[in-house]
């Protein structure tokens, strides 16, 4: 949950490095900091707080290195102080080392160290490492690839999770990385290399990507790489070009990332979509190719996943139900890795992760894998751990999400969720022709229709104006309206600090309608035709009971009983879910802005959960 980033080459190192902190900092912002090599030292800079501190320290332009590590950091062990943010030296000041991950055993680590002289000034887990590379560099390592080998003796000490950036001294031209469960990837070009745990982070700089394994080291100079596996034999790596474009990981002109990932949805929707149907033909995806034999053999499906990622599995359950008929279950990844699902091989399931690198969602996918099930993961990043671990991969094509909170990605998993019904019922030969075409119409009207929900958001706007102050929120949908609701009080939650609840309208008699009395907000999500009436209903009640409304609606409402309404359009029930949640992104970020919060970057998240 930290990000990490490095450059080798031949121009000054530390405004890459900060730039690549600060594209970064979703991942974690609570200190930052760089380590470079200057005339044959190793120079650190670091303090808590935001790169932006970092980059105002007045020595860091004094720092001239064409060779650095950096990290922005989201503490795990140890509150944030200048003391426990990285880079992290040994003793000797020889090694320094950032590191993104957990490392599990790092007291038995520490106390083995402690017994051989060596001390520490942080209370992370990751002073370890610079310190047993110290101790296997001086303890018996043989002459030959000298620094490589106390990097890998170092490594094989450690056990958790760890993407890992080391620079000696000693050897002024190379850094050394390694990963394991946390993301890292590699920028290439001729005369320089880059190093980050995500693709935006050195996007201005090359296309060319190495996608490092588990277990997998490159010692990295400035014109070229080695790459050796675990047992340090070397091995040849493939480049990847990476398609996405540097200018969509900035703001072009937005407040903030989250509005501008909002205001992205028509278009990243087509993305999603791209050309997996067309009117008229069956749906395709080119990596996938499961037989008609094995399709028929599935009794279930889990789709697996978290926060606002399982939020989308949840329509796309109804979707698959509705169209298959395979009965299928959500599960939080964290509940799902230790409640010991029943899985065969006639279980087939679905992982959606935006980052793909969740490590809840990794770990339950792994899993299933065991147990015998096929497994499909569904991610926006391509090459992330995920996709790696899966059987099958199918890719949103939302482009980057930067801010914390997601939003484009959820509803092109939506879309791609349901596009992947379409395809399961086409191929196991079960579709309705009439049903699943006019289904595709809807899909392929869904860029337009969001235009016109987006032409509403000063209407929002005003609401969220109105009531920014409260302290407590309800969300209330019947069947796909309640996942909705689910994820527009998440969203309300993590950005606003406000508290909020999600209730299945029928639900809220027995027990939370206690908690409605006069002036509270309660937001109803009533887009599916044959569930409005009995919505309305419950609605009436928190009405009666003082409640304020506001209404997100495809129907005409007779009842006009409710404070404010939001007109949205008609559609497929199964993709209503990616119009009606617009508003309530748009809600949240509005909630969030009166109250002066910055909403890419709200308090104790991380874009991207590397750990349990
Ligand atoms: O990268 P993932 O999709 O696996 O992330 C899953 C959740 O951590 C994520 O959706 C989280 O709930 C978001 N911050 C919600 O906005």
């Amino acid at each position: 949950m930290c990000g990490i980033v490095g450059y080798v080459g031949s121009k000054k190192a530390t405004p890459v490095l900060i730039n690549g902190l600060l594209s970064l900092e979703y991942r974690g912002y609570d200190s930052a900091g760089i380590a470079v090599i200057e005339n044959n030292e190793l120079s650190v800079l670091k303090d808590k707080g935001r790169v932006a501190n970092l980059k105002q320290m007045p020595e860091i332009e004094n720092l001239n290195s064409s060779i650095g590590i950096a990290h922005t950091r989201w503490a795990t062990h140890g509150k944030p102080s200048r003391e426990n943010s990285h880079p992290h030296l040994d003793n000797s000041k020889q090694f320094a080392v950032v590191h993104n991950g957990i490392i599990e055993n790092y007291h038995e680590l520490r106390e083995f160290l402690t017994s051989k002289g060596y001390s520490f000034l942080s209370q992370t887990d990751t002073e370890v490492i610079p310190n047993l590379i110290h101790y296997y560099y001086t303890n018996g390592i043989s002459d030959e690839d000298k620094f490589l080998r106390a990097v890998k003796s170092a490594v094989d000490d450690l056990k958790g999770s760890y993407a890992i950036e080391v620079i000696s001294k000693l050897y002024p031209d190379r850094v050394i990385v390694v990963r394991k469960d946390s993301p890292l990837v590699i920028g290439t070009t001729k005369e320089e290399n880059f190093i980050a745990s995500d693709i935006p982070a050195i996007l201005p700089y090359t296309k060319d990507f190495y996608l490092l394994d588990d277990y997998e080291y490159a010692v990295i100079y400035k014109d070229h790489i080695k790459f050796f596996d675990n047992t340090l034999s070397s091995r040849s790596k493939a480049i990847k070009n990476i398609e996405w474009d540097a200018t969509a990981a900035e703001k072009n002109g937005f407040e903030d990332y989250m509005l501008k990932e909002i205001y992205e949805q028509p278009n990243s929707i087509r993305e999603t979509i791209g050309s997996r149907f067309k009117l008229g033909e069956k749906c395709s995806f080119d990596d996938i190719n499961l037989s008609k034999e094995y399709l028929q053999s599935i009794n279930k499906i889990y789709i697996v996943a978290c926060g606002t990622a399982m939020h989308a599995g949840l329509i796309g359950k109804n979707a698959i139900e509705k169209l298959c008929h395979i009965p299928t279950e959500v599960d939080i990844a964290s509940e799902f890795r230790y409640r010991n699902p029943i899985i065969d091989d006639k279980t087939f399931c679905i992982y959606i992760s935006q980052s793909g690198e969740t490590a809840d969602t990794i770990a339950a996918l792994k899993l299933a894998k065991s147990k015998g099930a096929k497994t499909l993961a569904v991610s926006n990043v391509i090459g992330s751990s995920i996709t790696r671990e899966a059987d099958y991969t199918i890719y949103t094509h939302a482009g980057p999400e930067i801010a914390v909170a997601s939003t484009k990605a959820y509803t092109s998993q939506i879309v791609l969720l349901v596009i992947f019904a379409i395809y399961l019922t086409e191929n196991l030969g079960r579709s309705d022709v009439a049903t699943t075409e006019s289904l595709k119409a809807d899909i392929l009207d869904l860029p337009t229709k969001l235009e016109s929900v987006l032409a509403e958001t000063e209407q929002i706007q005003k609401f969220a104006d109105k009531i920014y102050t409260e302290h407590d929120m309800y969300f209330l949908g019947r069947g796909c309206d309640y996942n909705v609701a689910m994820e527009g009080s998440l969203k309300l939650k993590e950005i606003s600090y406000i508290h909020s609840e999600a209730y299945a309208a029928g639900e809220l008699k027995h027990g939370p309608i206690a908690l409605i009395e006069n002036g509270v907000t309660v937001i109803g999500i009533l887009t599916n035709p044959d569930l409005v009436e009995k919505s309305i209903s419950n609605l009436q009640e928190v009405v009666s009971r003082g409640a304020k409304t506001l209404i997100i609606t495809n129907q005409k409402l007779s009842n006009s009983n409710f404070n404010y309404i939001i007109n949205i359009p008609e559609i497929n029930p199964l993709v209503s879910p990616i119009l009606s949640v617009v508003p309530l992104q748009l809600f949240a970020y509005y909630i969030a802005k009166n109250k002066g919060l910055d909403v890419d970057k709200p308090r104790n998240l991380a874009k991207s959960v590397t750990v349990e």
